[in-house]
């Protein structure tokens, strides 16, 4: 009796946590920002930690058959609902817990007490060693050119964007300046352009069809969040301003064809190595007046970035660059782990996706990468001038016809994703993050490659 009253609650409850996070899928609409869908993630959260004490529970109470049934975790896989509309990394999570204590620091209790990190910096809240390892690992990668820039931190690459703005529009201009990107665009952009409605500048649309004069601001994202194509400038006009937000130029993502050479670049510790709670992102910027501006914005909103937040990004950051450079060590590196992660979704996904007959995904041609892993290792995954396939951080899924609603269509198999119709473009689009745990990117392919059988064509 006590045995069947607890499955009986745990079925019930997932079946109102199931519904419940349905509604809140239909309801909310759209949401703000790309690693923000927190009522989502508490209530799957809530439905995972159920099982959990379930099992918990269930083993200590129970007497001679201890596990819930075959048929109950059959169940429970095949009602569960996957949610992979937001781009949170938790696929970092295993490589971090394989490094152990090397990545751990110890903060000492009077740490951290003055608003300064280095006061005669430019940017005066930056750690000079966060900065030391920024430089030290876009030198072993060669993703970005840095010599004679400004390094400027922030509270994620979410707050560079804003202070971006803020520093290339004049105070006095007499309208707000147009902010555009190409679509399929980066969704949060919009949202973030115009939350406070600015007089300084103003969400414009699909950079491809933008057509007023004066000035404006392209956002460029290469690769590109959803699809994860390399993208240029496609306004080319006298008077724009361009901001490259190069968030996943990082090897496990794209080959790294040349050190990328713009005046405003953008990157993000969540997207490069993983750790997105840390809220920390860089800036190098080629002019140190708009590098000024910029850090005058993050002193109005916060009056700095967290310093335990950049010593612990200083930590991890010396961690992977250590592991390219000491040639003693035998552990798999952050990008061979990354990529050889990203690679093994990337192909049965393809395989899923060619079968269903349902769906598309966008083709990459290879290129040569040449960053060069670990030189000194008998096998580095990544060689030299090495072919390499991108494995982009998102798949960019179209609905072939009949489906005109890609993320309605999925929802109804339990797999929660984020529409083209937030990106700029139909609906018939969606985009999956492929940065989830295995559990969850094993059950999705799984269950899209059932959908193909499915489904009557
Ligand atoms: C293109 C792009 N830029 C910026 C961000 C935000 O990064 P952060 O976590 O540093 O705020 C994201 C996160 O998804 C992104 O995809």
């Amino acid at each position: 009796m006590g045995k069947f009253s607890m499955r009986h609650l745990l079925v019930v409850s997932v079946a109102l946590n199931v519904s419940l996070l349905l509604r809140v899928a239909f309801e909310t609409g759209t949401e703000g920002l790309d690693g923000v869908a927190l009522l989502k993630q508490v209530v799957g959260g809530g439905v995972l930690a159920e099982l959990h004490a379930y099992r918990q529970t269930h083993k200590a109470t129970s007497s001679s058959s201890s596990s819930p049934s075959t048929a109950t975790l059959v169940n429970y896989t095949e009602d569960r609902v996957i949610n992979l509309d937001h781009g949170d990394p938790t696929m970092y999570t295993r490589y971090w817990q394989q490094a152990g204590d090397k990545s751990t620091i110890v903060i000492p209790g009077w740490q951290s007490v003055s608003y300064f990190s280095d006061i005669g910096n430019l940017c005066w809240f930056l750690e000079p060693e966060f900065a030391k390892q920024v430089l030290r690992l876009h030198q072993i990668v060669g993703n970005a050119v840095t010599r004679d820039r400004h390094i400027v931190v922030g509270t994620g690459s979410t707050q560079l964007f804003q202070a971006v703005l803020y520093a290339l529009c004049p105070q006095d201009a007499i309208e707000p300046i147009s902010v555009v990107s190409a679509a399929p665009y980066y969704s949060s952009y919009p949202a973030i352009t115009d939350c406070v409605k600015s007089n300084l500048y103003k969400w414009a649309g699909d950079a491809r069809s933008f057509s007023k004069g004066g000035p404006y601001i392209e956002l460029v994202t290469s690769p590109n969040n959803p699809d994860g194509y390399s993208r240029q400038a496609v306004v080319n006009r006298t008077g724009g301003l361009l901001v490259h937000d190069l968030a996943y130029y990082w090897p496990q993502y794209t080959p790294i064809t040349s050190p990328a050479d713009h005046d405003i670049m953008l990157f993000t510790i969540s997207k490069s190595i993983g750790h997105a709670g840390m809220r920390i992102g860089w800036a190098v910027v080629k002019d140190p007046e708009i590098a000024k501006k910029m850090v005058k914005y993050i002193e109005l909103s916060t009056i700095g970035v967290s310093k335990d937040s950049q010593v612990r990004a200083a930590k991890v950051l010396e961690v992977v660059s250590d592991s390219y450079e000491c040639t003693k060590s035998v552990e798999e590196t952050l990008f061979d782990f990354s990529y050889r992660k990203m690679n093994e979704r990337w192909t049965p996904l393809r395989e899923a996706v060619e079968q269903s007959g349902l769906f598309s995904l966008p083709e990459f041609s290879p290129d040569f990468c040449k960053f060069s892993g670990r030189l000194f290792k008998p096998q580095p995954v990544m060689h030299l001038h090495t072919c390499m396939v991108r494995c982009a951080a998102f798949a960019w899924l179209k609905c072939e016809e009949p489906i005109e609603d890609c993320e309605a269509f999925l929802r109804e198999h339990k797999i929660l994703t984020r529409s083209g119709r937030h990106f700029g473009v139909s609906p018939e689009y969606v985009r999956i993050s492929m940065l989830d745990r295995d559990e969850n990117i094993d059950l999705f392919i799984e269950r899209l490659s059932k959908i193909g059988l499915e489904q009557p064509i």
